[in-house]
């Protein structure tokens, strides 16, 4: 087992790595202080696995709340059912939520912690690779709304993560492929030998190989808290951790949320980021080449896609949370694992590098 811990003073909380860690709770039970104990699941993660963690709660009073699964369903809309579950269980503010799912769920039930009587506390069981590494670390948490994708939410930190390995034995190929998206991302904006590293070993990632996926989580996870301790509220440096994403996040608003998944939107955006970045002069072309290559072999999109063009490019990432006084801030590479947050190019170089990426005018 692997375990770390995110330093932020007395909100600080011990993340988990290993396999079958639900079925350890003398290791985890303690962050759950209270009686009340409330599941937040979805569909389908539900038949998988909540019979088995509600075994390990038997001394607590539980409920659950079964929401439908998809990015469609991360609304304000969908939130309802968690308070409504709440309210009705008459949960008070020592209750403790448990986010069991993906980064839709635990988004969710971490907005749901947020707001509920001001502020409850939560825990993290994150069932994907791309919750395990990023989204169920560091407290960013939130829904969608039609006119943009995270765009009502809030920082509030869970009191634990538990990154169960042996959930993602049945992840699909696909979600898996995803998560190693971000995985990348790491070694790209922070992390040369974990990029290293990652080349080296991407044939035994794609195969699930316990101690290498510890390995590529725990590195993960050790990048994104370093970056988090430093930078909680995203006021300077924790905005590299957005590398790809306001191209990322155009694609997921132009082709409807859930159609292309968020760690396929990320690569596809990462790739622009460091042709913009070779565009500047700041990274050199070998870079770019390697870096597309090692998404490829991780079964990813390194292009956009065809049925989007320059202009709806351009309108969605001037809405993308990370504008600021109308000039668009980029995540940018200066150097394998070297990243800036960089306003310096102009919109005709943007064009360019959609343009030279077969994005159409
Ligand atoms: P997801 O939560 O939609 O899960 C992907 C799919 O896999 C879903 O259908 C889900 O039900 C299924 N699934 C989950 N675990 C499974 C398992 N163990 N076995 C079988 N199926 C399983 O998607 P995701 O990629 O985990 O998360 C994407 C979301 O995370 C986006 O909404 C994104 O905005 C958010 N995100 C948040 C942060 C953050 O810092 N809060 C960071 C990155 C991404
Ligand atoms: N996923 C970006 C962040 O947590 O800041």
């Amino acid at each position: 087992m692997k375990n770390l811990e995110l330093d932020l003073g007395e909100r600080s909380y011990p993340i988990f790595i290993a396999r079958d860690l639900l079925g350890a709770p003398d290791l985890w039970c303690k962050y759950i202080t209270s009686q009340q104990v409330c599941i937040v699941t979805n569909d389908t993660i539900a038949p998988l696995y909540l019979e088995k963690l509600k075994a390990q709660l038997s001394d607590k009073t539980v409920c659950e709340v079964i929401l439908p699964d998809g990015e469609a369903y991360k609304t304000l809309a969908t939130l309802e059912q968690i308070f409504d579950t709440l309210l009705e269980e008459n949960h008070n503010r020592t209750t403790t939520l448990i986010a069991l799912g993906g980064g839709v769920v635990g988004d969710m039930c971490g907005f749901a912690a947020a707001c509920y009587q001001r502020g409850v506390r939560f825990v993290q069981i994150p069932s994907t690779l791309l919750s395990m590494v990023d989204s169920s670390v560091g407290g960013k948490t939130g829904v969608n709304h039609p006119l943009g994708k995270n765009m009502i939410g809030a920082f509030h930190q869970p009191n634990c993560v538990l990154a169960d390995l042996s959930l993602l034995d049945t992840l699909p190929e696909r979600e898996f492929s995803a998560g190693l998206a971000e995985v990348i991302k790491y070694g790209l904006i922070c992390d040369a030998p974990f990029f290293e590293w990652l080349e080296k070993n991407i044939t035994g990632l794609m195969r699930r190989d316990t101690d290498l996926l510890e390995e590529a989580v725990y590195r993960s996870c050790v990048n994104k808290a370093e970056v988090v301790a430093e930078d909680e509220r995203e006021g300077g440096r924790r905005a590299i951790l957005n590398l790809g994403h306001t191209f990322g996040h155009a694609i997921e608003t132009a082709e409807g949320y859930g159609n292309w998944l968020h760690g396929e939107a990320v690569s596809a955006g990462m790739v622009l980021a460091m042709a913009l970045s070779v565009e500047l002069g700041w990274l050199s072309d070998d870079i770019l080449v390697r870096g597309k290559m090692l998404l490829q072999l991780s079964g990813l999109p390194v292009a956009p896609p065809e049925n989007m063009d320059v202009d709806q490019f351009l309108q969605l990432m001037g809405r993308d949370k990370k504008v600021l006084d109308g000039r668009l801030r980029l995540v940018l590479l200066k150097g394998l694992g070297e990243s800036v947050v960089s306003s310096d190019a102009p919109v005709e170089m943007i064009v360019q590098v959609l343009r030279a990426a077969g994005v159409r005018a």
